[in-house]
Parts: C-alpha cells; structure tokens; sequence
C-alpha cells in the first residue's frame, strides 16, 4: 500500500480529520498520505453555501506543515465525482503497482454498499475503517459485506456538522479547528460565524500585533486598579485587546474605510492614514458588535491621539504607551507605580510622547498639531 487516499468534502476540515490521517499513518508509516476534498460530496446533501475554493484553501492550511498532501483534481475540474472514478483516474495517471489504501470513518461504512459501483470500489481500494463514533457503534458492531480493516483507535468525535452549528451559534469549538482554519473562517465570515469580539480581532492581526493587544489588555486593567477604578478593569481588559483592530489596514484600506464610514478624515489623515487606524477600528466594532459598551469603543477610537476625556480613554492611552513589549521604552516609565493620581501620569505619558515624537518615522505634526501614539 503506497498511497492512501482520505476523499471527503472536509467542510471545514478540523482536528478529527487530521487525527484519522495521522492514525492511518501510523498504521502505515510507509505511505504517502493524500487529502481527496471533493467538489461536491456525492453522498452529502447538505449545502453549507461555503465554495469549494474555501474549502481547498481551508484544507492546504490546515495541511502546511503535515506530511499529508492534497490531490485537488476534483476541485480543480470543478466536477461532482465519485470516488471509484477518481481512484482509477488516479490509478492511470499515477501508475500504481500496489493496490491503494481509503480511509473511511466507520460513520460511513453503513452507507458504503450505497455508494456508486461499491463492489469495484472496495475490490480496487483497501477499505480502512477509522473509528469515530465510538467503540459500541463502531467497526466491529457495524456490518458491512466488504471486507475492511478496522484501524481499532481511539475515539475523537468531531464532525464537520457540529463545527458548522458551533460556529453559527457561537459555541466552543474554536479549538476543534486547526488555528490558521479558525482564523480564515472568521477573516472571511464563512459559516455565519458568530466569534467573540477578542477572537474577531485576534483574526484580523497578526500573532506579534495580538500579542501586543494582550500586553495592553494586562497593563490596562492593572493600571485601572492601580489609580483607582476597579470597576473599569474588565472594560480597559477588553479595550486593550481590540484597540489595535484596524492597525493592519493599509493606508488606502483605512481611508476608504472611514470614508464609507462617514468618518471625514482631514488633512493630517489623508497625509498619515495610519492615524485613523483607532476610529475605523471602533467603527468597524460598533458595526458588528452593537451591544458593546460605547466607552470601550471610545477607547478604541481615541487611542491614537490621547484626545480622550474619559478615564478608560486614559487608561488606554498609556497601556498603549507602556506596554512591556513596545521597543521604546523609557526608564521613567517604569515608575508608574509612584504615581498616584491617573491625571498625573497621563500628563506625563503625553509630555513623554511628545518629546520621542522627533523619532518617529512619520511626518511631523505642525505646532499645535496632535501627536499621535501609534
Ligand atoms: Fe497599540
Ligand atoms: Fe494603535
């Protein structure tokens, strides 16, 4: 058996699937493994509205760095295809000696007489039944007038249609997900995805960016406890992790988006797009999350300028600023701890700012012009 092949629509494909590849590898160590997605399951009814170019690319991230490898004709030819056609097309085309390997979930093997030319099929693949609905339903309580091997592992039981109703409903199942497919589903709003604000933004950033809105989120609420506001630590939490939303738009994305947003981005803005990265962040927030609190949003919009009035905006504005991981770090800012009064450091952090602002690859503001904290 030098080539197995594991044909499914893998809508979306998740860690159940890559769990019966790796058992199947293990079993055979020698084979190459290949991932068949279909183009149209021909034993499935369901339509989740996902195309089979989402799943494709949902498929090579969630194989990138896996021995396993896709075989894409089917997609590719953008054609409904049974499995017995592919597998001789493949056959032909491949030039197999050894007769191939297909691995099936015994959640399959029930309706496996059903499919198209069974009898050809099992006599031209070896059938390899992986368990997934658990030892009781499973191969050796199943019947089937083929001969099959039973792969005899233990039990992930996740399925594509669970995923699907988690993913629309707002359930847990993030983690049942390969992270580049949970991120390209919620960058591209597949599945009616219903995902948490901080897993929304964590989408749209890269993982050095996120990283930085979780230091701000850590610093933000430490700092609403420290000068005082205990009720605003969950809120500046919060604000911390979204505040940099938009920072990965480029110039011409966040323009526009503030334009459709009636944002009327000014001069300085046109000049420094990157300035409006706060405003279309909270914008974009207000939009897809109504329920959440306008202080947050607030935060987010202003935390670019130090404009803001409110205490969280402060809070925001400085977290920012001081966060551990920022490569500037002045000493002075060390001694957060001495102040006492939020007014106090805020003034600080600004005078601070503005002092480094010559450092800044950016065009210097004009007096009396805002300096902004990027
Ligand atoms: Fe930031
Ligand atoms: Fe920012």
């Amino acid at each position: 058996m030098k080539t197995i092949i594991f044909g499914g629509s893998f809508d979306p494909v998740h860690l159940g699937h890559l769990h019966m590849a790796d058992i199947a590898a293990s079993a055979y160590p020698e084979a190459e493994i290949l991932f068949l997605p279909a183009f149209k399951a021909a034993h499935k009814t369901h339509d989740s509205g996902t195309t089979p170019e989402h799943r494709l690319a949902m498929l090579r991230l969630a194989l990138e760095d896996s021995p396993f490898g896709i075989e894409e004709r089917e997609i590719r030819e953008a054609r409904v295809g049974y499995t017995i056609d592919t597998l001789r097309g493949l056959r032909q085309e491949r030039g197999w000696t050894e007769r191939p390997g297909f691995l099936l979930g015994d959640d399959l093997l029930e309706g496996f007489p059903h499919w198209k030319q069974a009898p050809e099929l099992a006599a031209e693949a070896e059938l390899l039944v992986v368990r997934r609905i658990g030892p009781s339903a499973g191969p050796s309580g199943s019947s089937s007038p083929f001969p099959f091997i039973d792969l005899g592992n233990p039990c992930l039981p996740i399925s594509s249609q669970e995923i699907r109703r988690g993913l629309r409903e707002g359930g847990a199942v993030k983690y049942l997900l390969p992270p580049g497919v949970y991120r390209y589903i919620l960058s591209r709003d597949l599945y009616g995805v219903q995902a948490a604000p901080a897993d929304f933004v964590a989408s749209r950033l890269s993982p050095p960016r996120f990283a930085h809105c979780r230091r701000v989120a850590g610093v933000a609420r430490r700092l609403a406890g420290h000068f005082g506001f205990p009720g605003l630590e969950g809120a500046a939490y919060h604000a911390g992790l979204y505040h940099d939303l938009a920072r990965e738009l480029t110039g011409p994305e966040l323009l526009r988006a503030a334009e459709t947003y009636g944002l009327a981005p000014g001069p300085a803005e046109r000049e420094n797009p990157v300035f409006l990265h706060g405003p279309v962040g909270a914008e974009i927030l207000r939009r897809r999350y109504p329920g959440l609190s306008g202080d947050i949003l607030d935060a987010v919009a202003n935390h670019t300028l130090g404009k803001g009035r409110s205490a969280l905006e402060k809070i925001i504005y400085i977290a920012d600023y001081i966060e551990p991981g920022r490569e500037y770090h002045s000493p002075a800012l060390d001694q957060w701890q001495d102040y006492r009064d939020l007014e106090e450091f805020f003034d600080f952090i600004r005078r601070d700012s503005h002092d480094r602002y010559d450092e800044k690859p950016v065009r210097k503001p004009a007096k009396g012009e805002e300096k902004p904290n990027l």
